[in-house]
């Protein structure tokens, strides 16, 4: 049974691992999800995997996001430079204070989203990313250095909500930033199936 934590900065989850050697996951969850959305994909892709759960501060209706949107696909890009910085230092807190490694992002949809963000604008916060039906972020970029950095990138060939071209444009985005950018497309829309979970357990198990 886990717990959920209410604190200053993020209401979260964490859920210590079997196996302390493990690189921890930071699960970031979608539009109306919350902190316990992705607990049970997370044990499932990564058993004995420590797991960082925390909930977005963004309220869309009642339903949280991890940023601000002007639109389906449009994103208020003020405010997600400052919700990745507020979630980057959320990050190194929850690290200090449960005795983490760098995690690796498990992120869905508007998760996936701000675990792009993390990566362009905060690269030192994540040793590596899933991405699942992610787009692209910032209209400019920023520059950053991911020398190697291992992203996976699941997409959905029929997705209504990600166009193919915008997810090709981040995976061509992290790997000139240097990343090892692995991109899929499964036929599939924006939901998760069976074949992401089945790449998903491969990817994580050769990190
Ligand atoms: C977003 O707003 O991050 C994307 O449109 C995905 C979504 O949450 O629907």
């Amino acid at each position: 049974m886990t717990a959920t934590t209410v604190d200053a900065d993020f209401i979260h989850v964490f859920e210590p691992g079997s196996d302390p050697a493990r690189r921890p996951l930071l699960l970031l969850h979608g539009t109306g999800g919350d902190e316990r959305d992705l607990l049970s994909l997370g044990r499932t892709v990564a058993p004995g995997v420590s797991l960082l759960s925390p909930r977005g501060k963004v309220l869309e209706g009642a339903a949280p996001r991890f940023f601000r949107r002007l639109a389906e696909g449009v994103f208020d890009e003020a405010d997600l430079r400052r919700r990745t910085d507020e979630l980057a230092e959320f990050v190194l807190a929850a690290r200090e204070r449960y005795g983490l490694a760098a995690p690796i992002a498990l992120g869905f949809s508007n998760g996936a989203n701000i675990a792009a963000a993390l990566l362009l604008q905060r690269p030192e916060i994540l040793a590596g990313a899933a991405l699942l039906r992610a787009m692209v972020p910032f209209a400019e970029p920023p520059r950053a250095d991911l020398a190697v950095k291992p992203v996976l990138i699941l997409s959905g060939a029929l997705d209504p909500i990600v166009p193919k071209a915008n997810a090709e444009a981040l995976a061509r985005q992290l790997g000139e930033s240097g990343a090892a950018v692995e991109h899929r497309v499964l036929p599939a829309g924006h939901g998760l199936g069976q074949a992401d979970i089945g790449l998903l357990k491969d990817w994580l198990a050769r990190r």
